[in-house]
């Protein structure tokens, strides 16, 4: 099968029943995208397929194979970080740094579905849903961002990250 990482068509052959994050980490060597529970449940394995954020450990490879999967290993540009690297770095929004691929992924795609006027759990109106990622508050960017477990407990850090990106202060 083919599976397009961060721009690059790579040809693979695997077990039909790999998932995405063990074809990222075991057969194409990409480790930046982490295995925590392997169940759903923590948000390490976050990466983006087709700029959405979804749990790799969830999907099976051959399942997106016509995908465009975005990995943290693709965030930064030949000029520099993503701007949530950036944040991250300037919030100290990790310690282990476990986490944090995900973390950063999942938060990509929270300011992109923002942006769309995707409403949270959280949202005043969920109908009218939200203007722009920059109305964000911290109720909102911690329920948007409650996918992602941390063990270390950096919460503050993330959430302050996020939210200085979303609202393009960066
Ligand atoms: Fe995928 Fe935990 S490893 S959600
Ligand atoms: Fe260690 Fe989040 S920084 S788990």
């Amino acid at each position: 099968m083919k599976l397009c990482v961060n721009g690059v068509v790579r040809s693979l052959t695997l077990d039909n029943r790999t998932t995405l994050l063990d074809a990222l980490r075991e057969t194409l060597h990409m480790t930046g995208t982490k295995k925590g529970c392997d169940h759903g449940q923590c948000g390490a394995c976050t990466v983006l397929i087709d700029g959405r954020r979804a749990n790799s450990c969830l999907q099976l490879a051959v399942a997106v194979g016509d995908r465009e999967i975005t990995t943290i290993e693709g965030l930064a540009t030949e000029e520099g970080l993503h701007p949530l690297q950036r944040a991250f770095l300037d919030f100290d929004g990790f310690q282990c740094g476990y986490c944090t691929p995900g973390q950063i992924c999942s938060a990509v795609g929270a300011i992109d579905e923002a942006n769309r006027g995707w409403p949270s759990h959280v949202t005043a109106d969920v109908a009218a849903g939200v203007g722009s990622a920059s109305e964000l508050d911290g109720a909102e960017i911690r329920e948007r961002m409650s996918g992602n477990l941390c063990r270390c407990g950096a919460y503050h850090g993330i959430a302050a990250a996020v939210e200085r990106v979303a609202k393009g202060e960066s």
